[in-house]
Order: structure tokens, then C-alpha cells, then sequence
């Protein structure tokens, strides 16, 4: 459920004209709904709301600092995957003690930055980052909050990009080598085993892979337990899916119904790191026609957003329902792909889309563009990136300005030998 609606033939976003935004802060420009986003919120909040948890948004959806900032107000966390998620998370008010902190790839610098600001725990993806942060704790004369980012073997059923928790993928440390390396944690002198993580992918549209990734995370906790080592996290990451078309997804009660049963009496804080289902369907992009081209057998709407602005049509297929701006009444249907101005095949929104006829200056929504989209985007073909929206009730606020020429070359140096 979201804010974004018509009333009468004009999309709204709650109480403000979508049109009015496009107008006055031109295009191409994503737009947040507050209700919506605070509803996801709310919506786990209460889902979990019985067991002891913390809600640790993953930053890499949308980070945004008015977002980051109102998530923080809520109390959520950061789950995060870098130094400058980490940087953005404490300058928009997330606390460190509710951070967490995953990666395969975490750098010396990074680790002595989350060590300084003392997060809540690294999840660490491998033996050798696990002496690493051994190393540089002992170093800080500190000790390093951890749990081990387990690789349950799960096949979460998502697109194979976005799909983490196999044995094929470069994620976790193999359920069955668990116990080996925690073993190894024990005894290392500078790090502290606090917790166990597992992520196994995105876009999950069933609760059952959560849950038998879960079941197996649990024999691993007893084990543990038979050893002496107590955990006092179980992270069970993010990844439950939105519906883009007509995916069915679990709603966060949905999960709360089967996990909390295998959570309670059990000594434990349970970590959720939701991203998609937080701030997917709470952002959308809005475009403009350009031109209407007729290829030999294809019709083409050009708009002014690219794959620059929006990649997940072309990197992994992705389907975001397209929606017009001002409904006409009676209007012919058209067929066509919505492509962007950039030189590659690969730029294009929808393909063989049935969508309302338009004409240059019309203004059409990409929907469900929340997630992965603005934190996505690049420069690529030299545009500056998009502006972003915040709409609350009847106003709506610049979160993020349009780049200008300037911001295309900031940090470039013409070298003295030229
Ligand atoms: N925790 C970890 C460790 C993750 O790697 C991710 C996402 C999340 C949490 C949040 O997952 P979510 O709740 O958003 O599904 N760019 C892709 C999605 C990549 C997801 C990467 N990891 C897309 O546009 O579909």
C-alpha cells in the first residue's frame, strides 16, 4: 500500500499534484511519499513489536539523508556496506550502537572508522577479514563487536543477481565451516562474538526461504551454545520482496507469524535489515516525453530519465509499472518501449508496454522506483543526476537538489605535464 494515487485523472503523491512537482522542479525527478515510508516502518515495527528487536534499514536502497534522517527519528538502525554508509548513517542520526556492519570487502580504513564510532557489530564474510579486524582492534586497543555472516545454502527463488545465500556465492562463511570459525573467533584476543548474521537475498516474494534459512541458522546457535559461545544478535537480514507487478509478497506480519515462534525463549535481540520493503514502493520517478519515434516495427516513447537514473530495467529486467501522469479520458492505448536519451540498447524502462497514448511534454510516472533506483544512479553519458522529493500531506520539500554542470567535473585536475 502506498500514497501515490489519482484524483479524478491526476496522479498525486498524498495531497500534493505530481504535476506541480514535475513543473516546478522539472524532470527527471524522483518523489518520496513520508506516509508511505513511515508506514513500512511502522508496519515491522509492529510486526516484531513482541520479541526484543532492532529495525536496521539498509542504507544501500536509499540514502538519502532526509530518509536516513526520518528512519533515525523512528529508531531504526543501518544495516550498511561501506565507510560512507557508515559516514551518512551517523551524520543523518542513526546511532552507532544500533549499526551493522556487512561487506566481503571491508578495507583496513573502514574498519578502524567502525571501530572508532564503536558500531554495533561487523558482520564478517570471512575468515581472513575476521584476523583483520582482529588485527586492528588489538591495534586501537579495543575489541571488535562480530558475528559471522553464515551462507545457509537457502535458494531464496529471486533473480540470480540478487540472490546471496547459495554455496556458489561470495557471501557468508559456509554454514558447515560455522562452528570451525567461530571457534577461531573465540580465540582470537581482540574481537568479541556477539552475534550470528545471514542475508540470502532480495526480492523474496515467500516467507518459506526465510524460514529454513532461519531453522538452519538455529542448530548452528545450539551448537554454539554447546561450546560455550552465546549469542545475543540473530540477524536475519533483509530481502522480503514488494510487489512491482503482481508479486504476492509476505507482508512483514507475515514473517513476524512464523520467525517469532523459533525466536521466543530464546535469550536474543533479533536484527531485521529491511531495504526494498521500507522504501520501494514509497519512491517514483517521474519523466518527461521527449519524442515519440517509429521505428520500423517498434514504437518508441523517448523521456527524459536514463539508465543512469534508473538501471534496474536494464540490469537485471526489472519491470516498474508505468503510469501516466494525467490520465485522458478515452485515450488511445499504445504499444511501445519507453527508452531513455542514452547511447546503449540497454536503456530503455519497459519494453512492448501497453501504455496510455502520449505525446512530447507529457509527464509519466515510473512506479515502485524507491528502492535501488537513486542509489543506483550515476553519470554515465555526463547527466547530472536527478532531483529529489519529499512529500508530507500537502507540501513537499527538495531532499536533494538537481546536479548542475559543475557537479559533472567536481574533483577533476588537468595535470601540470599537459
Ligand atoms: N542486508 C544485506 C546484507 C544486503 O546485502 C541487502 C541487499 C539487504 C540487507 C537489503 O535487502 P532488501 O531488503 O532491500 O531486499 N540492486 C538490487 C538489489 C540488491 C540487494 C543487495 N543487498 C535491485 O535493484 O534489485
Amino acid at each position: 500500500m502506498n500514497h501515490f494515487h489519482y484524483v479524478k485523472d491526476e496522479l498525486y503523491a498524498e495531497d500534493v499534484p505530481v504535476l506541480k512537482i514535475a513543473q516546478e522542479v522539472n524532470t527527471p525527478v524522483y518523489v518520496y511519499s513520508h506516509a508511505t515510508l513511515t508506514r513500512h516502518v511502522i508496519a515491522y515495527q509492529d510486526a516484531f513489536k513482541d520479541i526484543p528487536h532492532i529495525i536496521c534499514y539498509a542504507l544501500k536502497a536509499n540514502s538519502n539523508g532526509a530518509i536516513i534522517n526520518l528512519f533515525s527519528k523512528m529508531g531504526c538502525g543501518a544495516d550498511i556496506v561501506s565507510g560512507g554508509e557508515l559516514f551518512r548513517a551517523i551524520k543523518w542520526g542513526i546511532k552507532p550502537k544500533n549499526i551493522v556492519y556487512a561487506g566481503v570487502g571491508k578495507t583496513p580504513e573502514e574498519i578502524e572508522y567502525a571501530l572508532k564510532k564503536n558500531i554495533l557489530m561487523f558482520n564478517v564474510e570471512s575468515p581472513e577479514e575476521l584476523i583483520q579486524i582482529d588485527e586492528i582492534a588489538g591495534k586501537m586497543g579495543k575489541t571488535a563487536p562480530v558475528a559471522l555472516r553464515i551462507n545457509p545454502d537457502i535458494d531464496p527463488q529471486t533473480h540470480p543477481y540478487i540472490s546471496t545465500g547459495l554455496k556458489k556465492h561470495k557471501f557468508g562463511i559456509a554454514i558447515e565451516d560455522g562452528i570451525k570459525y567461530y571457534r577461531m573467533a573465540r580465540d582470537l584476543r581482540h574481537v568479541r562474538i556477539v552475534g550470528v548474521h545471514k542475508h540470502i537475498g532480495s526480492q523474496l516474494t515467500k516467507v518459506e526461504p526465510f524460514v529454513d534459512a532461519l531453522k538452519r541458522i538455529l542448530l548452528l546457535v545450539d551448537d554454539l551454545h554447546k561450546e560455550g559461545i552465546h549469542i545475543r544478535f540473530i540477524d536475519i537480514g533483509g530481502g522480503v520482496g514488494i510487489t512491482y507487478n503482481d508479486e504476492e509478497p509476505p507482508h512483514p506480519k507475515d514473517l513476524a507469524k512464523r520467525v517469532i515462534p523459533l525466536l521466543k525463549d530464546r535469550n536474543i535481540t533479533l536484527i531485521l535489515e529491511p531495504g526494498r520493503s521500507i522504501v520501494g514502493n514509497a519512491g517514483i520517478l517521474i519523466t518527461k516525453v521527449l519524442y515519440l519515434k517509429k521505428g520500423v516495427d517498434k514504437q518508441f516513447v523517448i523521456v527524459d530519465a536514463g539508465m543512469n537514473d534508473l538501471i534496474r530495467p536494464s540490469i537485471y529486467g526489472a519491470y516498474h509499472k508505468i503510469q501516466p501522469v494525467i490520465k485522458k479520458d478515452g485515450s488511445h492505448k499504445i504499444v511501445a518501449d519507453i527508452v531513455g536519451p542514452i547511447c546503449e540498447s540497454g536503456d530503455f524502462f519497459a519494453k512492448d508496454r501497453e501504455i496510455q497514448g502520449v505525446k512530447s511534454g507529457d509527464y509519466i510516472a515510473i512506479m515502485s522506483a524507491g528502492a535501488y533506483g537513486f542509489s543506483m544512479s550515476s553519470n554515465y553519458n555526463s547527466r547530472p543526476r536527478p532531483a529529489e522529493v519529499m512529500v508530507k500531506g500537502n507540501e513537499y520539500a527538495i531532499i536533494r537538489k538537481r546536479e548542475g554542470l559543475k557537479d559533472l567535473i567536481r574533483g577533476e585536475m588537468i595535470p601540470k605535464f599537459l
